[in-house]
Parts: C-alpha cells; structure tokens; sequence
C-alpha cells in the first residue's frame, strides 16, 4: 500500500520531463557558482578539500605518528572537511556496501514504497523525499533510505532492506567498522585539544550512546540542474560524519567564501566535523556549510553515516578547557534535540525577514 504523498523525484526524472516543478526551483541567491560539476570537479586551481593519510596515525614511531595526527587536527581546525585515506576499511567492503545500496535503489519504486518512511507520525526510519516545510515550500532534488545503524541494540531491523539479500551483513560490518574508526578520530582531535584521549568519545556518548545513523542519498538525472540543490547549504549537526559516493561530483564547500567543488578521490572516505565537535571544541574544529549540487547526465549517490550524541541526555556547551579570558565560550548551552530546534527557527526566521 502506498501511504506517502512525498513525490519520489525519482519517478519525476524518470517521467521524461525536461522542466522541472517550480517547488525543486531553488531561490536565485541559493544557485551562484553553480557552473557544471564535471568541469568543476576537474579544476585543479584554488582551495582544494584536504587529503588525509590515515596510515600512520597509530604508528609506533613517535615522530611518524605526530605528523599524521597533526595533519588531521590542522585539516580539522581550518576545513572540518577531508577526504581520509588509508582509513583502515577494506576497498572491498566499501565497494560491497555501495553495490548492496544500489541494488536496492534499483529496484522499481512500488518496490522501496514498501519501506517508505511516514514522517507526519514521527516514522522517520525507511525510504523517502524531503517533505516541504511550511515556510519555503522548497524540495531538494533526491531520494533516500535512512536507519539507524549501530548500536546494534538500538536498530530497528524490520525497516531495512531485505533486498539484497546481503544489505543488513554488509551494512552492519561496514558501520562497526565505522565506529571503530570514529573513536580512533575523537582520540586525535580530543588530543589535539590538549584533553585527554577518551575525552570527546565520552562527551558524545560514547560506545553505548553515540548514534550512528545512515542516510542513503539519491539524486536523479536532472534536467535543468543549474536550478536547483540535491541538497541545500547545511552544516552537519553531527559529532562526525562519514561519506561513501558512486564517484559522480555533486559536494561542494562554502570555503572563505566561495563554493569549492569536492574532488572525487577513490577508495577515500570524505569525513565532516560537525556542530557537535564545533560547540564542544569552541569552535576551534569548524562545521563548514556545505551543499550537494545535481546534473543532467549521472545519477549521483552518497551514503552518509552521521555520528550523533542522544538527542536529550547530554548538553552540549564549550568545554571548560576550550574557553579562557580571551577566548569567551561562542556557544550557549544546549541539548542536541534544542540545537537541532534552534537551527530550524533560526532558518524559518531568516526566510521570514524581507529580502535584502
Ligand atoms: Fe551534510
């Protein structure tokens, strides 16, 4: 039974149409630099999203260890964006992963309809589109699944795919893998605080708390893409979050002030500081506003995991060694579920204020 009335963009591309409705037409100041991202992505000029080189993080050589760790707090402090390499996942899983993704976007959409999502009843585990909100009216060009994938105690197994039939194995070794590496990244950036190591882990929650949650992204071939957003200008609200894509370009970062498009690097992980890591570092690691643009040619799509603290048992504020007499705390206190909330009235008041 089809219960949804979110329109799948999905049958929308797929319909033949060559205008698209005017709810996917983003506001002109949303669309500058769009350009083409192909062309984008191959320019070799101008800021470029860091590369990290995980291999030596754990590294018994002192020295050796130092220098890589170092290179991911700078990335950290001046990006909060990197494409992480040598991160520790096999190829193989990764590639395992997105082919068990795809095959069930590949299915027909009666198919996915049957796990849509029922956002109205607070459902929002399962397949589906980008509900209008009241003030804008606007969507987002894409489709997506999206659970929660670990702690495993925590998944609700009866919304995730059972095709393929190896989705739920590889999509549960992919996120334990996930996790692992995630500690591994607190560690570094808790250290490059001068914390102790365990610090931010236990600050977001830790083994038992910290939710990691898998949105599938996907974004049709779209007709007239220089009007509109796979997905619009967003910081994460995460802790972190980590990125797999079919190696179609469609990221791009709002970078001292100019869209910069994400390169596409093989086998890499592209991985986000988000506000969580922000508030409680002072905003010494950045959540950089970013957006997913869309083409005409190439179906893009993107598996983001984000690591979130509880939404009501922690409150995130600066940590005391984060702040000093010249450096005041920039954040007030609040829970992830009141930061989230704050965020959406901030935008609902800005769409509300008269155009400048
Ligand atoms: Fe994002």
């Amino acid at each position: 039974m089809v219960t949804s009335v979110a329109p799948r963009v999905e049958s929308l591309a797929s319909s033949g149409i060559q205008t698209i409705p005017k709810e996917y037409i983003r506001p002109q100041e949303e669309l500058t630099n769009m350009g083409n991202v192909f062309e984008e992505e191959k320019k070799d000029e101008g800021s470029q999203v860091p590369t990290i080189d995980l291999r030596d993080i754990d590294s018994e050589d002192p020295e050796v260890r130092e220098r890589c760790r170092e290179e991911l707090k700078k990335a950290a402090m001046d990006w909060g964006v990197m494409h992480l390499v040598n991160h520790g996942i096999s190829d193989d899983l990764m590639d395992r992963v997105k082919k068990a993704g795809e095959a069930f976007f590949n299915l027909p959409v009666e198919e996915k309809e049957k796990y849509a999502n029922d956002q109205k009843t607070g459902q929002i585990q399962g397949y589906g589109s980008k509900l209008a909100n009241n003030t804008s009216g606007q969507l987002e060009w894409e489709d997506y699944f999206f659970h929660l994938v670990y702690p495993e105690d925590k998944r609700d197994m009866s919304i995730w795919p059972k095709t393929p039939a190896d989705y739920t194995e590889l999509t549960s070794v992919y996120a334990k893998q996930l996790r692992g590496l995630a500690t591994k990244i607190l560690s570094v950036l808790s250290l490059g605080l001068g914390l102790e190591e365990g610090r931010l882990e236990e600050e977001v929650g830790g083994l038992e708390e910290l939710l990691l949650q898998m949105k599938i992204n996907y974004y049709p071939k779209c007709p007239q893409p220089e009007l509109a957003l796979g997905v619009e200008a967003h910081t994460d609200v995460s802790a972190l979050t980590f990125i797999l894509h079919n190696m179609v370009p469609g990221l791009q970062l709002f970078y001292k002030g100019k869209w910069i498009t994400a390169k596409c690097v093989p086998n890499s992980i592209v991985m986000h500081i988000g506000d969580t890591i922000e508030i409680l570092s002072n905003g010494k690691y950045k959540s950089i506003l970013h957006r997913g643009v869309v083409n005409k040619e190439k179906v893009r799509i993107s598996w983001a995991v984000f690591c979130e603290p509880p939404k009501e048992k922690i409150i995130l504020k600066p940590l005391p060694e984060t702040v000093s007499e010249t450096e005041a705390a920039m954040f007030p206190p609040r829970t992830f579920q009141q930061h989230i909330q704050h965020k959406l009235f901030k935008k609902t008041q800005d769409l509300q204020a008269p155009a400048k």
